[in-house]
């Protein structure tokens, strides 16, 4: 099934190495070396029958990379998020540009604060979409994004988190029903209804994989993972990503896929 034609990536910039870190996968990431694997994350996309836009480095944020955060992209519109870290907050007026090239004005539309939200918590299943309540989405971001989502004929509900940084840090849907999780999100009731592939602990970053038009790309390093994503069916592709597990960053934070 071919539902993603676009892809919009930004390139590291040199600051990443002072990104946003929890410390879960510590040291410092190596630029050169996140440079390659962005290339090669790109050349991975590539064989997924997308478009890649590839936006330029910005210095001004380390964490910019992860494009997922500032901006949510549905099938019927775009909506620039407004990023709870506040060292990421700008990176919300920067994608602004790269959106307008796929959408009019009329379906841009915004979180403002007093609500915040990040994409990386927002979990797209069909017309439905799971948002992580968590320290960096509030319940004003969710209940705004609920508006928007309503307005056009979506709907959505919080899960709340406790433990990781991201919703899609810990559980990720690969369509057909399947979905990955790990950690708390093993056994949550929002969803219960899935066919639920569990990560093995040791393996955790990896539930964090995305599906591109019938490929899904699994991070680097994970063989139970990958396994059990090549057990459902799919075609797979790899790509390391270990400068950007360092910022717990991971496959799905670095694209906007629509
Ligand atoms: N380093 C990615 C983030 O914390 O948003």
């Amino acid at each position: 099934m071919k539902k993603f034609n676009h892809v919009i990536v930004r390139r590291p910039c040199k600051a990443m190495v002072e990104g946003i870190t929890s410390g879960l996968y510590p040291g410092k990431p190596d630029y050169e070396l996140a440079l390659k694997e962005h290339d090669d994350y790109i050349e991975a996309l590539k064989k997924c029958d997308v478009d890649v836009t590839v936006l330029e480095a910005d210095e001004r944020y380390p964490d910019s990379c992860f494009v997922e955060d500032p901006a949510l992209i549905t099938r019927a519109c775009a909506i620039i998020t407004n990023p709870g870290a506040e060292s990421r907050n700008g990176e919300k007026d920067e994608i602004i540009g790269a959106v307008r090239k796929f959408f009019d004005d009329d379906h841009i539309e915004y979180i403002k604060a007093p609500g915040t939200l990040e994409g990386g918590d927002v979990m797209m299943c069909g017309d439905h979409f799971y948002v992580g309540r968590s320290a960096r989405t509030n319940e004003e971001g969710i209940r705004q994004l609920t508006e928007i989502l309503a307005k056009y004929g979506m709907t959505c509900s919080e899960v709340k988190l406790e433990e990781v940084l991201h919703l899609k840090t810990g559980v990720n849907y690969l369509e057909d029903n399947n979905m990955l999780v790990s950690g708390e999100f093993v056994d949550k009731e929002d969803f219960a209804s899935y066919n639920k592939v569990v990560i093995p602990e040791e393996e955790a970053y990896a539930a964090n994989c995305i599906w591109v038009n019938d490929t899904v790309i699994v991070p680097e390093g994970y063989p139970a993972v990958l396994k059990a994503v090549q057990d459902l069916g799919y075609k797979t592709l790899t790509v390391d990503t270990s400068e950007y597990r360092k910022l717990d960053g991971g496959l799905s934070c670095l694209s906007l896929r629509f």
